[in-house]
């Protein structure tokens, strides 16, 4: 199993500033990663969350159950620092994706408080992000 875990305003994809995020809606997000998922041999789990609480409360079982985890952490990346701290718990792989490429764009997304307890960071590449991130968990051979 692996859980695919997307912070506030992903839901919106479609709708949302398609000129940076892609004309691509969530639910084809989550029909990529299943596919994505599906090949690679591994269930996987997609959600979004609007709240930091749900997400940390995500992270939470994620922990208690080592299981790997992508993560879209969103505007969460930037600042939250129960994010990070919840995440610091971890055994298991967690990667932290992004479809645009922050380091490109405005000053306040040059800073993740994620990266440093995330596992590695794969940005820049749109929906195909998450499709890397699933090979490197699956590269990784910690799921069953
Ligand atoms: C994002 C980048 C963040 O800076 C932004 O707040 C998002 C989406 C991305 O996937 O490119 O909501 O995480």
């Amino acid at each position: 199993m692996i859980l695919v875990l997307n912070g506030p305003n992903l839901g919106r994809l479609g709708k949302r500033e398609p000129s940076i995020y892609g004309a691509d809606t969530y639910e084809d997000l989550v029909n990529l990663c299943r596919e994505t998922a599906g090949k690679l041999g591994h269930d996987v789990d997609v959600r979004q969350t609007d709240s930091e609480a749900e997400l940390i409360g995500w992270i939470h079982e994620a922990c208690d159950g080592a299981i790997p985890v992508v993560l879209n952490p969103a505007a969460f990346t930037h600042y939250s620092y129960a994010l990070r701290d919840a995440i610091a718990q971890r055994t298991a792989p967690l990667i932290e994706v992004h479809i645009s490429n922050p380091a490109a764009r405005e000053e306040f997304r040059h800073t993740s408080v994620v990266a440093g307890v995330a596992t590695g960071t794969i940005a820049g590449f749109g929906l195909q992000s998450y499709v890397l991130a699933l090979h490197a968990i699956s590269e990784m051979n910690t799921t069953s």
